[in-house]
């Protein structure tokens, strides 16, 4: 056989590429400040994958948080296209946040207790952004932005998202502008305090569910809530299930009792008459 050249070779010849650029990937990303915030305490192996997840659980947060305020905007100006469009990122982006927890349970109690008390009372208990995105879903717990008092920007953000209304009272509201009759106590309400379901509210939804067709967008929306919801329970259930195989019934490094605590979380409800509607339908 003829010798054949083999031209599959990606052509890296100085007149196509770029080797000096008017702004690099790195620069444009700010790679160096990134990459160099993995700072272990520990000399344990596993740490770094501890913090990386951990971190790039933050970065998907943060995304989310930015998808979650416009969604909301778009909400209280009743376009529920816009709206929808991002709660479907959202619902993408919960994916890779659940994917996550196969990656963190490679690691053994074993592993994790080679530095567990490097982190000293550091928890996800204190993630300033979680605490926004629980409240901006309508989880209002006012007790828990005690955990940001010595960090006033932090405080300020979790506080501001705790007296600001949520996706689902804002929801609420636009139920009520499109002629539903939905109590005057659901729409304009102290929206620190915890939602309580109300049965009018549940029987709007119910008439938006039967007759589908007619009010077939906020039918969309309820759908796009309902899976968001089911999504976030589905990391809650994951987060819980990961740390009891890692660190059994111990505490928390937040103080709480750890699995218990988090075990009493699945049983919150963001949209309470979402889930009720699917019984008395
Ligand atoms: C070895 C891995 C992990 C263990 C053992 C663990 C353990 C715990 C425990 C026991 C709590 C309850 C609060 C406390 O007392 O500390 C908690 C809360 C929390 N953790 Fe983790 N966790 C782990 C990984 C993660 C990861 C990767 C994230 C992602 C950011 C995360 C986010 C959170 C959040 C947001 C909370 C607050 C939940 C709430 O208040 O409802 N955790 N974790």
């Amino acid at each position: 056989m003829p010798d054949q050249k083999n031209d599959n070779s990606i052509d890296v010849s100085d007149e196509n590429i770029h080797w000096k650029q008017d702004i690099s990937y790195g620069d444009y990303l700010d790679l160096d400040k990134l990459l160099a915030a993995q700072n272990l305490r520990s000399s344990s192996h596993d740490e770094m994958m501890f913090i990386i997840i951990h971190q790039a659980t933050e970065l998907w947060m943060k995304l989310c948080i930015h998808e979650l305020s416009q969604a909301m905007k778009e909400i209280e100006e009743g376009n529920l296209g816009p709206a929808m469009k991002m709660i479907a990122r959202i619902a993408r982006i919960q994916e890779q946040m659940i994917q996550s927890w196969s990656i963190l349970s490679t690691m053994t109690p074993k592993d994790y207790l080679g530095f567990r008390d490097s982190l000293g009372q550091s928890s996800g208990f204190q993630s300033y952004q979680y605490r926004i995105i629980e409240f901006s879903l309508g989880n209002k717990n006012a007790a828990l932005i005690k955990a940001h008092q010595d960090h006033p920007n932090r405080y300020n953000a979790v506080k501001a998202a705790l007296h600001a209304p949520s996706i689902y009272d804002l929801t609420l509201q636009l139920l009520a502008e499109h002629g539903f009759d939905i109590p005057r106590s659901c729409v304009d309400r102290d929206w620190s305090e915890p939602y309580c379901a109300n049965q009018k509210v549940e029987d709007a939804w119910r008439i938006i569910y039967k007759d589908n067709e007619a009010h077939w967008q906020l039918y969309e929306w309820a759908e796009k809530l309902v899976d968001l919801e089911h999504r976030f329970q589905s990391w809650r259930f994951a987060h819980m299930k990961t740390v009891e195989r890692i660190i059994g019934y111990r505490r928390g490094t937040g103080g709480t009792k750890g699995v218990e605590y988090l075990k009493k979380a699945l049983d919150l409800k963001f949209f309470p008459e979402l889930w009720s509607v699917r019984t008395n339908l």
